[in-house]
């Protein structure tokens, strides 16, 4: 019985994450069409196209981390100015987080 009770504990937990999971990456990618189209859809502005796989290379290159953290702060790179979070400071870390995972996930 207390077997069954773990293994059955251990099922719901599983679930759960999966659940998370699949969650984050819809979140990511409501949050991308919302808020990061206007200039990542087509390259506007000198942003890396989502998709483009030689535009996302070197900058992937540097590690998620890098990416993430320059999606948050907005940093003025050789191609042109990303704006922090976008240039929507209402949006948290962990939103533009999800954004940018979405769109790392498009080049795999
Ligand atoms: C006003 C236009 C604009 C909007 C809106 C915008 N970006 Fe960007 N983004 C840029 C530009 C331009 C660059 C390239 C900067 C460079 O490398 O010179 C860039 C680069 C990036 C990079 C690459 C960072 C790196 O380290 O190379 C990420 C990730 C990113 N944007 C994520 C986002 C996310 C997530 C959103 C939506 C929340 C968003 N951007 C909205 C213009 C925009």
């Amino acid at each position: 019985m207390k077997n069954l009770l773990s293994i059955a504990l251990v099922t719901g937990i599983s679930l759960c994450l999966t659940t998370i999971t699949v969650a984050d990456t819809a979140k990511g990618e409501g949050l991308y069409m919302n808020f990061c189209t206007p200039c990542h859809a087509s390259g506007i502005a000198g942003a890396p196209k989502v998709g483009d796989k030689s535009a996302w290379q070197d900058r992937v290159g540097k590690g998620t981390s890098a990416v993430v953290e320059n999606a948050i702060k907005g940093f003025q790179g050789s191609s042109g100015l990303m704006p922090a979070k976008g240039g929507n400071s209402a949006l948290t870390d962990e939103e533009v987080s999800s954004a940018v995972m979405y769109m790392l996930e498009q080049i795999k």
